[in-house]
């Protein structure tokens, strides 16, 4: 049985948009849930019609958000503002942590087993809040909640295949730790197909991929942030997911989950996925001497993002 509902939070954003686009056009959906605060009917209406089998709904403003979540498998979370330029990912904390309490509060109390994949940023925190929510709410289970960190693979490949003249559909460097500058870690030593760089290229290669985000920041001069890449990413990590639930093996994506690999208590590895979410960790791997230096400084930077998200819920 290939199929799943699916819900986009923030389904009428720069990314929400294209990423309904991708779940309707595939197979996998077979409902499409779209909730945000405003023009969603439209986007509803609008990808309603396509020819292929999903439904799709759409639903408006708070008083819909609890409708919006009813018999979901997976809730897909792109709502909160993005970055201009100038600004980390930390610099959205204010505004993006409530918005994302708030959207789990309504997952807890709806389809408390439904997978959630959050994409708001600081992912490094909201990924914490959301746990946090969960927990206080008596339904949190740790192998149910992802941060996607699917876009850093997805660029890894994307600039290791064109330094190397490869297909990049067909490479694959996993990329551990956070989701933002420091603490995004790509593994160039695990590359499939195997690679190696001289140092100096393989320093801005790895530098590259931990700014790519402030790349697309910058030269949307104040527009926004990565959408279109991140919708791509975000539905090829929701489609692995919807694969897991439906008992598919070895399906495996890099993600920021609740972990016992390192020091910080959220981190992202290769995880192979089941029908209850985490199946395995699949933990670090052998590191080579340069990413073991990276992961030294990316965990006091991941375990300061990860207690902002823990007090933001646990201390008002
Ligand atoms: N509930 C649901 N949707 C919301 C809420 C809320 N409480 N608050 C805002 N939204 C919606 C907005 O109405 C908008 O449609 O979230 C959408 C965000 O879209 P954009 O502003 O275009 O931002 P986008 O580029 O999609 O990025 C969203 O993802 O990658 C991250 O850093 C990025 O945190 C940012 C988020």
């Amino acid at each position: 049985q290939q199929n799943a509902k699916v819900a986009v939070m923030g389904a009428s954003g720069g990314i929400g948009q294209p990423l309904s686009l991708l779940l309707k056009e595939s197979p996998l959906v077979t409902e499409l849930s779209l909730y945000d605060i405003v023009n969603t009917p439209g986007v509803a209406a609008d990808l309603s019609h396509i020819n292929t089998g999903s439904k799709v709904k759409g639903y408006a403003g708070p008083d819909q958000l609890h409708e919006s979540l009813k018999g979901v498998q997976v809730v897909v979370i792109p709502a909160g503002v993005p970055r201009k330029p100038g600004m980390t990912r930390d610099d959205l904390f204010n505004t993006n942590a409530s918005i994302v309490r708030d959207l789990a509060q309504a997952v807890a109390e709806v389809s408390p087993k439904a997978f959630i994949a959050i994409i708001s940023n600081p992912v490094n925190s909201t990924v914490p809040i959301a746990s946090e929510v969960l927990h206080k709410a008596g339904v949190y289970d740790p192998n149910r909640i992802f941060g996607v960190t699917t876009l850093d693979v997805v660029r890894a490949n994307a600039f290791v295949g064109e330094a190397k003249g490869l297909d990049p559909q067909k490479v694959n460097i996993p990329v551990i730790g956070g989701h933002s500058g420091i603490t995004i870690i790509p593994l160039m030593s695990q590359a499939s197909p195997s690679v190696s760089f001289p140092q100096d290229q393989l320093k801005a290669l790895t530098e590259r991929i931990q700014e790519a985000g402030t790349e697309v920041v910058k030269a949307k001069a104040g527009t926004g942030s990565a959408t279109l890449s991140m919708a791509y990413a975000g539905a090829r990590f929701a489609f692995s997911l919807i694969k897991a639930l439906n008992g598919e093996s070895n399906v495996v994506e890099c993600s920021y989950v609740r972990s016992n690999v390192t020091e910080a208590k959220y981190f992202s590895t290769p995880i192979l996925l089941g029908k209850n979410g985490v199946e395995k960790n699949l933990g670090l791997g052998k590191l080579s001497e340069f990413e073991s230096k990276l992961l030294e400084a990316a965990i006091p930077e991941l375990k300061k993002n990860i207690q902002k998200g823990e007090d933001f819920v646990n201390k008002k």
